[in-house]
């Protein structure tokens, strides 16, 4: 079993880019295998949700060819053959392993195909809330079996059929389910509507315009007509914000830093993350210079001593994927540190309340738990510990970062999680570890096919 072992470090200057944004790279796959023709995608991310995201796609029809990839992980650079809306029966069921996004995003697509399919992850997925996107896909007409030794839990059998389109009042505020639901609708016979109770990330949206088809937006309201054939075209996917949240972290709480992330994801339904860093002290720049579809940009940040920040209701969507390092961030702040407004965290893919506490309480922090988050007494020394990931990408890469601050060895164990979605982390940790600079020094490395 993988492990990472961590320790402090003194300097941090360094400029590199991070993979691919995980929850584009979805949505790419997805999409291009419904267009009309071939769709080439750039910088698509190969961590292990997304290939079987991918593979699903190529199992349900859509042959995809690779251009170029990450040395042992899988591709970057790869053209996908649309199926102009008509996907096969897959042979098999479909492996959505660690997933969420995948799970709810592909039981959309399904529940309107003219044939049954059926979706499956791992333990942690196994778990996982469905009854969130099965009720409105059922309202729709679908009939999905929740299989699970749990109830409303996956493995889910897909009864496809066809879909009479809804208004879909989202009683959790949620991409997953809203992207869901607009997916079924694309298959639906009239207009579908989802209205969400406050504002998610919005790459479904952004992506169907790429694809040339229509939605109408309204507040919060996003309505879309069943029924329009994406157009094929060519794709670039930015750097994950979510992925260079680590990185950002631990410069912001390292006085004297300096780190430059290229080609980063600047969408603004996710850099409250950015927002907050700077609330905290850290001294931030962040350009956009590329906006198709997608903005994109470099974010330059400065260590600078940190305080204790509250996290709005109104920012935890925005940031929900950064608040496991953003805790740790709070614990290396002056002050208290309020996040809560966050229970949806517990149904990710570990209850990252408990984990974020039980591990930051093991490194010497001081927290409080709430059933909606944590407060955080920040500004206490950290001390090395023997810390487990649960199996939780996220929760491995922060408690890497939190090791970067502690006295002593970190060791965190069961980490061959964070290939879910940062292959290459243990590359770029240890790059800053050897306190490397130079942009060649986090270089992942690839292979063209060309
Ligand atoms: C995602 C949405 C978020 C996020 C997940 C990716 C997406 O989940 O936590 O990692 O790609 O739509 P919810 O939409 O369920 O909050």
């Amino acid at each position: 079993m993988s492990e990472l072992r961590v320790q402090a470090i003194s300097s941090l200057r360094a400029e590199f880019s991070v993979p691919g944004d995980k929850s584009i790279s979805h949505r790419a796959a997805i999409f291009s295998a419904l267009a009309n023709g071939v769709c080439t995608i750039r910088n698509f991310l190969p961590s292990e949700d997304c290939l079987n995201t991918l593979n699903a796609m190529q199992a349900l029809g859509a042959r995809h060819e690779v251009l170029a990839e990450l040395t042992g992980y899988g591709p970057t650079h790869l053209v996908i053959h649309g199926q102009a809306m008509k996907l096969h029966a897959p042979a098999a069921a479909l492996d959505c392993g660690n997933s969420g996004t995948g799970m709810r995003l592909l039981a959309g697509l399904l529940a309107g195909q003219p044939f049954s399919s059926e979706l499956f992850g791992d333990a942690s997925l196994s778990c996982r809330p469905m009854g969130r996107i099965t009720t409105p896909l059922g309202l729709m007409g679908a009939r999905i079996e929740t299989r699970g030794s749990q109830p409303g839990c996956a493995p889910l059998v897909i009864h496809g059929t066809p879909l009479t389109p809804i208004t879909y009042q989202m009683p959790v505020a949620s991409a997953q389910v809203k992207s869901a639901v607009l997916l079924a609708g694309l298959f639906a016979n009239g207009t579908t509507t989802v209205v969400q109770p406050a504002e998610t990330r919005d790459h479904t949206e952004r992506m169907l315009a790429s694809f040339g088809v229509a939605t109408h937006h309204e507040g919060n309201a996003i309505a879309l007509a069943g029924g329009q054939m994406p157009v094929a075209c060519e794709f670039t996917v930015p750097g994950d914000i979510s992925s260079a949240a680590f990185w950002l972290v631990a410069a912001a709480a390292l006085p004297g830093s300096r780190l430059l992330l290229q080609n980063v994801g600047l969408n603004p339904t996710r850099t409250a993350i950015l927002k907050v860093l700077t609330r905290m002290g850290a001294h931030m720049i962040d350009i956009v210079h590329h906006s198709a579809g997608e903005p994109i940009g470099d974010i330059e940040i400065h260590g600078a001593p940190l305080t204790g920040t509250t996290i709005l209701a109104e920012e935890v969507p925005n940031l929900i994927d950064e608040i496991p390092v953003l805790a740790v961030a709070a614990a290396l702040a002056s002050g208290r540190t309020s996040i809560r407004h966050a229970r949806e965290l517990r149904v990710k893919e570990t209850d990252r309340i408990t984990t974020v506490v039980n591990n930051l309480r093991a490194m010497g922090a001081h927290v409080v738990e709430f059933d909606d988050g944590m407060e955080i007494e920040g500004g206490q020394p950290l001390h090395g510990a023997e810390l487990d990931s649960f199996g939780d990408h996220r929760i491995a890469m922060a408690f890497a970062i939190a090791g970067l601050f502690a006295e002593g060895e970190t060791l965190i164990r069961n980490t061959a999680c964070v290939n879910t979605s940062y292959p290459g982390f243990a590359h770029h940790l240890q790059a800053i570890l050897d306190h490397r600079s130079s942009p060649e020094d986090f270089t992942l490395p690839t292979l063209c096919h060309l």
